[in-house]
């Protein structure tokens, strides 16, 4: 039976998974493959830190251009993390003709094309199904899966740390630190974990998505990023006495309802959004991540499964090991490329352009003539208000106000929230929070 050895470049919550994972199952893949996968060497940045998986001393190394040079060594799996030394590794094994597997949605957004070319270029292969989703196998569905569809609509839950965050905050009405500090100990925040609470993270993986679904390569600053750090529990409690659970979302739409864009114009963001308690998604909860996606032959379809952590990510990388083990044994690189362009003219819309529905929270001075104000500034802004509510038993001399929004344009709203936030029976900034409808 054919031996692939592996270097893997990072031994830390991934990597030591990876090598866990092939521990244990390592002879049921041989015998699926008809191929034996070895850890060659595991390169690490210090050598007497302690592990939380055992990886025996003899395998570690400091030196990964060693590793990535050395002939033993069939194929490279970066799992270090970051751009900068994370992007040599990956170009350095390309170059030395040597598949590469990474988890790295950071690397892959900001460096995608130029990683994807130097593997073209090199007559190997690039894969990256634990950048997305964890152990969800999201990449291979729309690489392979859905390719006889034009995605029309793409909603994901596709960072685990923000997902536990929102899901204790609403259950337990626990507090934001204390429950992000818990997700860092579990293993599923990024260092640092600024990249998940900020939407940094969803934002590197929703633009890897919308690229695959789309055929052009989404830049990250293209996306327009929203994160969680903001959200209180007075929103996350309102939200559900109105039906509806908070979640950071990653969208992709197609030609979004209500605009004139160019054909093949599409809405790439990242943000917080109410979506309807009656709506699968909102009962996605705690590390897990699910993905909606609309093909225009199959409808809709969902995927769910743990989104971040160890086991769940080794999971992905053992898949990417497979298919690059038998690529290596049969030849045959070139039968599911990491990534075809196949939209020139594709482009991202920006934020002002997109139509949605918004939650909007107004702390306003308890006295009457208040509402007709507020009213007013969105009346002339033609923006339709489909109901208000303002709770019963505050305290103090402001109240409330919350306003559920009809479809608006992002750019009008933000003109009116702007006018909104000016009026001096408004007390402190407006909250607003965009509705998700799912159609
Ligand atoms: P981690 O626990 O911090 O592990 C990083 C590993 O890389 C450590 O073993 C570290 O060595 C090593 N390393 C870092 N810089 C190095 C350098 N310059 N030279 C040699 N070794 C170096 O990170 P992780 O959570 O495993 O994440 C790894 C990658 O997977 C990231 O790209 C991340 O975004 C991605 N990912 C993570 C998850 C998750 O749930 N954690 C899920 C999907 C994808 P030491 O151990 O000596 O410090
Ligand atoms: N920090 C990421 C998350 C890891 O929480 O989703 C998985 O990509």
């Amino acid at each position: 039976m054919r031996t692939v050895q592996i270097g893997i470049i990072g031994g830390g919550t991934v990597g030591g998974g990876v090598y866990q994972a092939i521990l244990r199952n390592g002879s049921l893949m041989a015998s699926r493959l008809g191929i034996k996968l070895e850890v060659g060497r595991v390169v690490v940045r210090n050598l007497r830190k302690p592990r939380a998986v055992a990886i025996p001393k003899s395998l570690l190394t400091t030196d990964w251009k060693k590793v990535v040079a050395d002939p033993s060594i069939d194929l490279v799996v970066e799992l270090m993390g970051g751009t900068s030394t994370a992007r040599e590794v990956v170009l350095a094994a390309l170059k030395a003709g040597k598949p590469v597997i990474t988890a790295n949605k950071a690397l892959l957004s900001e460096h995608g094309e130029e990683l994807f070319a130097a593997a073209a270029k090199a007559g190997v292969n690039l894969y990256y199904e634990a950048s997305v989703a964890g152990g969800i196998p999201i990449i291979k569905v729309l690489r392979e899966g859905l390719i006889g569809n034009r995605i029309t609509r793409l909603y994901g839950i596709v960072n685990g740390t923000c997902n536990y965050i929102l899901s204790r905050m609403k259950r337990e009405q626990a507090d934001y630190a204390a429950v992000l500090a818990d997700a860092q100990k579990m293993g599923y925040a990024e260092t640092p974990p600024d990249l998940d609470v900020d939407g940094h993270d969803a934002a590197h993986k929703t633009g890897i998505l919308a690229s695959l679904a789309h055929g052009f390569w989404v830049q990250p600053k293209q996306v327009h990023t929203e994160g969680i750090r903001n959200l209180t529990q007075q929103d996350i409690q309102f939200a559900e006495k109105l039906g509806y659970t908070i979640k950071l979302l990653g969208i992709v739409k197609a030609s979004p309802s209500g605009l004139r864009p160019p054909a093949s114009g599409i809405q790439v963001s990242v943000y917080p959004a109410l979506v309807p308690n009656t709506h699968v998604l909102a009962s996605v909860n705690d590390v897990f991540n699910a993905i909606l996606v609309r093909g225009d032959v199959v409808g809709d379809t969902l995927y769910y499964g743990r989104g971040a952590g160890q086991d769940a990510t080794a999971s992905a990388v053992l898949s990417d090991l497979a298919d690059a083990a038998l690529d290596l044994k049969c030849g045959s690189h070139h039968r599911v490329p990491s990534f075809v362009r196949h939209e020139h003219n594709g482009h991202v819309l920006p934020i002002d352009d997109v139509v949605s529905r918004y939650y909007l929270r107004l702390t306003v001075e308890d006295r009457p003539g208040v509402m007709a104000k507020v009213t007013s500034v969105l009346g002339k802004a033609k923006i339709g208000i489909s109901s208000v509510i303002q709770p019963e038993g505050h305290q103090g001399a402001t109240v409330p106000l919350i306003l559920m929004i009809h479809d608006a344009p992002n750019r009008t709203m933000q003109k009116a929230i702007a006018r909104i936030a000016k009026l001096s029976v408004v007390k402190s900034a407006p909250v607003m929070i965009r509705v998700e409808s799912f159609e």
